[in-house]
């Protein structure tokens, strides 16, 4: 049975002091976790990222991050408490990404997702995200292969009426209340927001739990998503 849904919701950027709560529902989502100095740093360390939490209290609900590429967003990990899904959380921090993601000019979306996790295929299908491609073999736990899934134009009138439509049923919904006073807000660091070259850093690729390395942008690729 589904536990007593959250009353208070708010979506904000990831912190330091969000840590220990993320890494709690990090290692009950995911087969390959980040280690802990992973999201660390991300946080300190990688210009492009951008990451937010789902707070209900003192407790971290959910997290969601992406790294900010040029006209791209790419979303690097997301996941809600076992306990609270299926009560609009993942929906909130889809929604707080994407606003962000259009606020700063990204022209699309993308992800990987495996095949075989339907409830997050769903969730980014109901967002607008469509199977453009594999991945052969990019999880390395399984050896399964990725869906790459991607929206279309994030500025397109399409996207902007799907997004403004699930907003307004996220809202209506009577059994989770959220905050809306507090969106994440823009955290431009330089003139454009833009590390460059070189300045991305990226889980491993592999599948493999290990530390961020150093890539180059184009060659973005991360094991989870
Ligand atoms: C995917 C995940 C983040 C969804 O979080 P959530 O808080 O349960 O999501 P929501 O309650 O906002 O669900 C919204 C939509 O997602 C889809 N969805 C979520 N759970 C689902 C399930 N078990 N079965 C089918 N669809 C599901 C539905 O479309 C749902 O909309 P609906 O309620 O109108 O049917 C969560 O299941 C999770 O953390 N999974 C483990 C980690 C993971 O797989 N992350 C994604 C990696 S690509």
């Amino acid at each position: 049975m589904v536990a007593r849904p959250p009353v208070r919701i708010v979506v904000d950027r990831m912190k330091v002091e969000d840590l220990p709560g993320v890494h709690e529902i990090e290692r009950a989502s995911f087969s390959t976790p980040w280690p802990a100095h992973a999201y660390r740093h991300e946080l300190e360390n990688n210009r492009l990222a951008h990451y937010i939490v789902a707070r209900c209290g003192d407790q971290i609900a959910g997290f969601a991050g992406m790294w900010l590429l040029v006209d791209e967003a790419h979303v690097t990990t997301f996941a809600t408490r076992p306990e609270w899904r299926r009560q609009g959380i993942g929906e909130r921090l889809l929604l707080a990404l994407l606003d962000l993601a259009a606020a700063r000019g990204a022209h699309e979306a993308t992800l990987e997702v495996r095949p075989s996790n339907m409830p997050a295929r769903r969730l980014y299908e109901k967002y607008g995200f469509k199977v453009v491609g594999t991945r052969t073999r990019y999880y390395s736990d399984n050896n399964e292969d990725a869906l790459i899934m991607t929206t279309d134009a994030l500025e397109g009138r399409s996207m902007r009426e799907r997004i403004a439509e699930l907003r307004a049923a996220v809202a209506a919904r009577p059994d989770i209340e959220l905050d809306e006073s507090d969106r994440p807000v823009d955290r431009s660091r330089g003139s454009d927001g833009s590390g460059g070259p070189g300045a991305a850093t990226a889980h491993d690729a592999t599948g493999e739990a290990g530390g961020p390395k150093v890539i180059q942008p184009s060659s973005v690729t991360r094991r989870r998503l």
